[in-house]
């Protein structure tokens, strides 16, 4: 990348989700307000005072409609409504205008490609071939000899076509087989579809959450995905072929720049998209100048970069280099789909990658729990819950120990709920708690928000360009600039002491990872960072 590369900052103020960080609330494991172990709305507003201290500026909370619960709240029943086990749409008008009053912007997770099987939708189309909705739902004639339609897979195992008796045809699910794929080349779903962000616009949301985007559309001839040459035992079933026809087609682009015309017709939303692609693809999500796309097409490579100061000075490169004119970047550690970053890299680095993750060009998306170092937690075979691990069990593809709930207190309960937690929190006593946290000034917690805090006070670390991105042994740096602002911000993504030359004349210390230093002293020619230290310094 060359020097001081990127784009400077927006033109005019910055929007909310360029300056702000974002954090993700997985809503069944936030804070539960009525025993039943599961969390609800009550409880996101109980704890919006918490948020607002951390110094997030919007929280995404992922689904919260009525659902049967098959894939944990992404099988939508109802995509108008709360689920009852969630609270009434009266609790989700008072967390709203409760996050508002405490300046948190809310955005909610939109689940368009496919519905629950129980939807009424569904339940109408798969009555009869020539029911009115038929058409809403991908049906297809198997092939002689009753084999499926193509061999297309599902993402949790099995193939990706289900065979209905009622009628004797088979529907597509690129997830579960109570997970049918809506159909978006039908104007009718395009429309419904697009009245449910009308629907929750209108009640004042801030943005969505656009769930599996890369999914909406299959080869309409059903062409059969070619074998993966590079599969192997343990990898996930659904990886023995290659997704050629079953992902990223190009009617999708049409898709999401009538989702953006949509939200933009309100002024000062966002729309953010959720495609797990390689870089140049990922970045058709922006959209065209005439037809803009998602605001921010989520970027993921953080989770699966290895953690080195290389690999990570080459991925900011290559993905800032891959920027479409005016786009905005942003950058995610963890969600509720992946392994914690505490167990990925260890309780050490994840304080450098707190630092990397509210340094880096870009909106940070912070995933419930990684602000106090959570990890992920192992579940008994009888505890399981993922449909994923039971359908494909013992790959380690469950996403049930990164879904534990929020250990707010010591104590097998955590002050998470007063009932049985839904799933259990984990070994007690490993000091992972907020309450512990918040009495310790040198904890993760209180990093996570010294660095929220120094993102408001430093403007060029929200919105500034990034440049001189190096690599120097387990040393990882960049600067940060805003007119005449400069910062740099090194990383030791070692466990060996390192010292890092400043040329001129040096600068002031703004923050270092382990807050324990004096900062604001003066750092001359050479900043000593301790094992996995980081920290930011001032020209
Ligand atoms: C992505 C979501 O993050 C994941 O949790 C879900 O299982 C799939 N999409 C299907 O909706």
């Amino acid at each position: 990348m060359q020097d001081g590369a990127g784009p400077d900052a927006p033109s005019g103020s910055p929007a909310w989700w360029q300056a702000g960080a974002i954090y993700q609330i997985y809503p069944r494991s936030f804070q539960d307000s009525n025993g039943d172990g599961v969390g609800d709305l009550a409880g996101i507003s109980a704890r919006l005072d918490y948020l607002a201290e951390l110094g997030v500026d919007a929280v995404w909370i992922s689904p919260v409609y009525p659902s049967p619960m098959a894939d944990f709240g992404y099988d939508v029943s109802d995509y108008c409504s709360i689920g009852p086990r969630f609270g009434t749409l009266a609790d989700f008008d008072a967390m709203l205008a409760a996050a508002h009053a405490r300046n948190l912007k809310v955005i909610l997770d939109y689940v368009p490609n496919h519905s629950s099987d129980r939807h009424p939708w569904f339940e109408q189309s798969r009555s009869s071939r020539d029911n009115p909705k038929r058409d809403w739902y991908v049906w297809r004639d198997g092939k002689p000899g009753g084999e499926p339609p193509s061999n297309w897979l599902s993402e949790f195992g099995g193939p990706a076509w289900t065979r209905d008796e009622t009628t004797n045809q088979w529907y597509y699910h690129a997830y579960l087989p109570s997970q049918p794929d809506l159909n978006w080349r039908n104007p009718q779903v395009r429309q419904a579809m697009l009245d449910v962000l009308r629907f929750w616009l209108d009640r004042g949301v801030d943005g969505f959450r656009v769930d599996a985007i890369h999914h909406l559309f299959e080869d309409e001839a059903l062409r059969d995905n070619p074998a993966n040459p590079d599969w192997r035992p343990g990898m996930s079933p659904a990886r023995r072929v290659v997704r050629v026809h079953t992902m990223d087609q190009p009617e999708v682009q049409d898709v999401v720049a009538a989702m953006r015309r949509v939200a933009d017709a309100y002024g000062g939303r966002v729309l953010i998209g959720e495609a797990y692609l390689p870089i140049p693809r990922m970045m058709a999500y922006y959209g065209r100048p005439d037809a803009p796309g998602f605001q921010l097409p989520f970027n993921f490579h953080l989770l699966s970069a290895p953690w080195t100061p290389a690999a990570i000075a080459a991925l900011i490169g290559e993905y800032e280099a891959a920027l479409p004119f005016g786009a905005w970047p942003n950058w995610v550690l963890g969600n509720h789909d992946r392994s914690r970053l505490a167990s990925r890299i260890g309780p050490a680095q994840a304080r450098v990658a707190a630092m990397l993750l509210l340094t880096l060009r870009g909106t940070p998306t912070i995933y419930q729990g990684e602000e106090i170092g959570m990890v992920d937690v192992q579940i008994p075979p009888a505890l399981v819950k993922d449909p994923w691990e039971r359908r494909v069990p013992g790959l380690g593809l469950g996403r049930d120990p990164v879904r534990t709930p929020m250990p707010w207190k010591c104590g097998p309960k955590g002050g998470f709920t007063t009932g049985e937690p839904w799933l259990p929190l984990g070994p007690a006593g490993t000091g992972i708690t907020v309450a512990g946290q918040e009495r310790d000034p040198r904890s993760l917690l209180a990093l996570y928000r010294a660095l929220l805090r120094l993102r408001r006070t430093e403007p060029a670390l929200s919105v500034g360009s990034i440049g001189n991105v190096r690599a120097s042994g387990s040393v990882l740096s960049y600067q940060r600039q805003l007119g005449a602002r400069t910062l740099l911000v090194a990383l030791n993504l070692g466990n060996e002491p390192q010292t890092r030359t400043l040329h001129g004349a040096g600068g002031r210390l703004l923050l270092s990872s382990t807050l324990d230093g004096p900062v604001g002293h003066h750092v001359d020619d050479a900043l000593r960072l301790g094992p996995n230290e980081g920290a930011v310094v001032a020209f």
